[in-house]
Parts: structure tokens; sequence; C-alpha cells
């Protein structure tokens, strides 16, 4: 494939650890429900229908872009696609999220289950980055993503979503095996299919372990961080890697080991503590708290300042230090990000 040079680059740039004129910003989930735009397509097409087809993909990633005004792309589709691509059944359930009618409980439900060949069952993924490229035409950086091999497994083996997932951690605990087994399967795929991005046209990966805060960091170490560097290994001389691992700042330092170029935290942890933990060589992605778009806009525009201040120019990405709300208001998510575009470093 042709290289397509990229006019916005401050997100590659920031991830190279370069200077920048001002700090770049996108926001999880950013391609959802809070926009009208996709709450239209949601009326015509089921959910995975609107991963599946590329047209569909292509048009909901580039809502936010044209419509907020964001720095990057990331590609519309979902971390459970992956467990789908393995063999699994999984399904969008209207309030109560995702549904996986045949969890995976013990060593046999291992063998319903395959590291599949990414080519055949992801393929759509690959056309729809090839097309959100041809579209995008280098105006911003597109991001690929997957979902981190732990909380996958969260997924698998507890069947839905879960405040704890304890059965999930159950399994780990009491078939440390099989889990491992698992987790393994989880990563041999996810790599293939992040290689798979990065060969379609994805300029950044990122990895979201929304459920690694669930472990100790004993336990994070064995059944997430373990898997993450192999993913990172694998991909870090292809593109950056941004780790996302909610929650787990308890491990920021191991995190800034594994060669990730970025780090993505949470808003309950300060980032000059984040900063002092990971270190200097890594850029930090955050972290307003998300409920905090729902607050007044002139609240939002002070403490996205705020925030910006305390990580510092350089080295930073603003975002949410976890998805955007269904409920935010289309010009508070505007307001963040058209704050964080104002803003300007003095050189002293
Ligand atoms: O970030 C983006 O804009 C790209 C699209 C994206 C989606 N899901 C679309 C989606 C991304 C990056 C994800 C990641 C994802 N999916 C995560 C990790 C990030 C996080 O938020 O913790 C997780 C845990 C999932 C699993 C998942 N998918 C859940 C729990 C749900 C239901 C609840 C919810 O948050 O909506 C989904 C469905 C889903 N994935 C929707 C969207 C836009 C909403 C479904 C709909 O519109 O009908």
């Amino acid at each position: 494939m042709m290289q397509q040079e990229i006019k916005n680059d401050l997100i590659l740039r920031t991830l190279r650890g370069e200077a920048v004129e001002r700090t770049p910003v996108w926001m999880m989930r950013q391609a959802g429900r809070y926009l009208p735009e996709y709450i239209r397509l949601r009326e015509r097409y089921s959910f995975f229908e609107r991963c599946q087809n590329p047209e569909l993909a292509c048009e909901i990633t580039l809502q936010p872009v044209d419509i907020v005004g964001v720095d990057a792309a990331i590609l519309f589709s979902d971390i459970l696609v992956v467990p789908q691509a393995m063999g699994m059944e999984v399904q969008l359930v209207e309030k109560l999220g995702p549904f996986l009618p045949q969890p995976v409980k013990a060593e046999e439900d291992l063998q319903r289950i395959s590291v599949p060949d990414v080519n055949d069952k992801l393929s759509y993924v690959f056309e729809a980055i090839r097309l959100i490229k041809k579209e995008l035409n280098g105006r911003v950086p597109l991001i690929g993503f997957a979902g981190a091999p732990w909380t996958l497994l969260c997924y698998m083996v507890q069947g839905k979503g879960s405040k704890t997932f304890d059965e999930a951690k159950a399994f780990c605990y009491q078939q440390p095996a099989t889990a491992h087994a698992l987790l393994q399967m989880i990563t041999d795929t996810t790599i293939a299919y992040l290689k798979g991005q990065v060969a379609a046209g994805a300029d950044v990966l990122q990895l979201f372990d929304s459920w690694g805060g669930l472990l100790g960091k004993n336990d994070f170490e064995v059944f997430s961080l373990r898997y993450i560097r192999q993913i990172v290994e694998a991909l870090k001389t292809e593109v950056p890697v941004i780790v996302f691992a909610k929650g787990a700042w308890g491990s920021l330092a191991e995190m800034a080991q594994t060669g990730a170029a970025g780090l993505g935290i949470d808003w309950c942890i300060e980032p000059q503590t984040a900063r002092n933990i990971a270190g200097k060589y890594v850029t930090l992605q955050g972290n307003f708290d998300p409920a905090k778009l729902l607050g007044p806009v002139p609240q939002i525009e002070k403490e996205t300042k705020e925030m910006l201040r305390a990580f510092g120019k350089d080295r930073h990405i603003a975002n949410l230090g976890h998805g955007i709300l269904p409920n935010v208001p289309v010009d508070h998510a505007r307001a963040f990000v058209d704050t964080v575009k104002a803003y300007r470093f003095s050189n002293s």
C-alpha cells in the first residue's frame, strides 16, 4: 500500500517524544452513542452489522473527526470481534450489553475455539481500515485497536459484563493452566489481528485493558501484563502502541517498560504522579473524568486547562480517562476538544 502523508501528525509526533506546538486530543469511544448521526444508523442496522459493513464502519469512524474535530480517528469496531472470530457466539443485547451464551468454563470448552486465520475471519475489519484511510485522505492518523487478553478473557468466561468479573477471576484462580492456555490463544490471535490492521493502514494501535484494575499487582502481572508484553513486543517496531489498563496504575512503572510508546491513565491518578512513576520516555494519555463532560461548559473549559497544565507540554495526548458516556451533549464534547486545541503553553 502506498504510504500516505498525514497532515495533522501531532499524535504521531508526541508518541515519538517530539516537541509539539499544542497538545493533541481524541476521546475514547468517540465514535458512538452521544452522536445523533450514529444513533440514526443504529435504528437501521444491528451492532455487528455496523461493524461488519466496511462502508458503515467507515462512515461512523469519520463522524467524530468531522463533527467534533478530534486529532485522530479510531476504527469503529469492538473488542469482542476477536472472541467472535475465535468461534464464540457474541450478541449485543439492548440494555444488557455484551452476551456470550456459551462461555468458557472448563478445559474442554477450549476445543470449541481456535486461533483463526484473521485474513479469513476478520478481513472485514481490514477492508474497513483501507476504506477509512482512503476517505481520511491523510487528514488525521487512524488508531486501530484490540482488547487486551485479560479483558477479553473476562467476557469469554463471565459471558457478560460485570462489576467484579468474579466468575472470570475464579476461573483463573481455580484453573490457572486452562486460563493461561486461553490467554495465549487470545494473544496469538490478537498479534495476527493487529499486524493485519497495520498492513491495512492503521497508524497507531491501542490495547484496551478495561478490567486490568480488577487484579492485584501480582495477578495483573501474571494474567495480563505478560500477554500485553508479547503483543507490544510484536508490534512496537511497526507502529506506536498505546496501552490503556484502566485502574491498573499500580503497575504503571512495569507498563512503561513494555516498550509501549503511550500509556493511558484514568482520572484516579494525578498526572504528575503518573509521570513520576512512568518516567520521561513514554507519552501519557488521559485523563479527564468522562462524567465531567456532563457538567457546565465553563467548568469543562476550566478543568480541561488545569489538566493540560498538570501534564505539561509534550509527551501528552489529551483524552478522557475512560470512554465518553452516551448522555454527553455533543457541544460539551466539543468544548473539551476545542479547549485543548486552543490552549498554548507559554515559552517560560
Ligand atoms: O472508541 C471508539 O469510538 C471505537 C469504537 C469502540 C467500541 N467499543 C464501539 C461500541 C471501541 C474502541 C470499543 C471498545 C470496547 N468494547 C471496550 C474497551 C473500552 C471500554 O470502554 O472499556 C469494551 C469493554 C467493549 C465491550 C462492549 N461493547 C461493551 C461493554 C458494550 C456495551 C456497553 C457500551 O459501552 O456501549 C459494547 C457495545 C459498543 N461498542 C457500542 C459501541 C458504540 C454501543 C452499542 C450500540 O451502539 O448499540
